[in-house]
């Protein structure tokens, strides 16, 4: 039996692994997908036993767990580094991984080594890469000709911040709509098993959505796409910024663990911590009433 069988037997029937093919099945019956990104093992684990369909290990690991405040010094090595560990906690959901900023602007031959070392090295099952243009849509097909499945991803595209002079919603003027509508077949014509759409108005994703075969996953794109994603540290008030528009917060972990760990501080200044109950203990038949001598002197 192969791994994968393996694993979608311990998973039983309601819990089957999600493929590419499973969520363009999704698309066809309307059900929607979920997405969440995780950066390591725990919140791998978190996300996926929740029955996430789709989990990201996103360059967004620059802000939201790296400290940067964009996305652009992350490397190939940070984006291995994580998603190994990511890897290790997901067993149902689709594993995505972000391709980093340079990793695929610079040729076809670097953007397929680079690829392919996220699948290698790293387990994932997918990459995703920003920007619709032609050239864009060349690296999709080069992945995908070499069994790399890429996601896309188009709109507000976090890499292309300076261009953009900012995070600003994309997609309002006659000309980029056309843009976008063009960028999103193109990247599905590509060979794209999905397209994120991200900051871009509702009434434009839910066109484009209308308007692929394949599933589209919005963020600051409105109710109508196929599917949901957000960065797991917004989902929980854990990002230290001012949240865009588009997050909702579904609990707030900081002010919980704040809270933790003023009452560690408290019980160990106070030293009520550790109790005898969470210490060790010496065998009766051992004493400590002999005095000690250092030996050898
Ligand atoms: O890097 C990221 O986290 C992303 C999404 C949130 C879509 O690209």
């Amino acid at each position: 039996m192969s791994l994968v069988a393996v694993r979608e037997a311990d998973l039983g029937p309601e819990r089957a692994k999600v493929t590419s093919q499973s969520l363009l099945a999704q698309k066809r019956s309307g059900a929607a997908i979920t997405s969440l990104t995780a950066y390591d093992y725990p919140t791998a684990r978190l996300v996926d036993e929740a029955g996430i369909d789709m989990v990201l290990v996103g360059d967004s690991l620059g802000m939201a767990v790296l400290g940067h405040s964009d996305t652009l010094s992350v490397t190939m090595e940070e984006m291995l580094h994580h998603a190994r560990a990511v890897r290790r906690g997901v067993q149902r959901a689709l594993l995505v991984v972000d391709m980093p900023f340079g990793s695929y602007q610079v040729s076809q031959e670097e953007t397929l080594r680079n690829g392919l070392r996220l699948v290698k090295e790293a387990g994932a099952e997918a990459v995703k890469l920003e920007g619709g243009a032609l050239s864009h849509a060349s690296s999709v097909r080069v992945l995908t000709e070499a069994e790399v499945p890429v996601v896309g991803h188009i709109g507000l595209t976090p890499q292309s911040v300076h261009r953009m002079g900012g995070y600003r919603v994309q997609g309002r003027s006659v000309e980029a709509v056309a843009r976008l509508r063009e960028e999103a077949l193109r990247l599905e014509d590509a060979g794209a098993i999905a397209l994120v759409l991200e900051g871009i108005p509702r009434e434009l994703a839910r066109a484009i959505t209308a308007e692929l075969t394949i599933p589209t996953i919005g963020i600051g794109a409105g109710p109508e796409c196929d599917g949901q994603i957000l960065v797991f540290h917004d989902l929980f008030d854990l990002s230290f910024r001012k949240p865009p528009k588009f997050v909702r917060s579904f609990g707030d972990a900081g002010a919980m663990m704040r809270a933790g760990l003023e009452a560690f501080r408290e019980a160990v200044e106070e030293r009520s911590f550790p109790a005898d109950a969470e210490s060790y203990h010496l065998p009766a038949q051992v004493s400590l009433e002999e005095p000690v001598e250092l030996k050898g002197r």
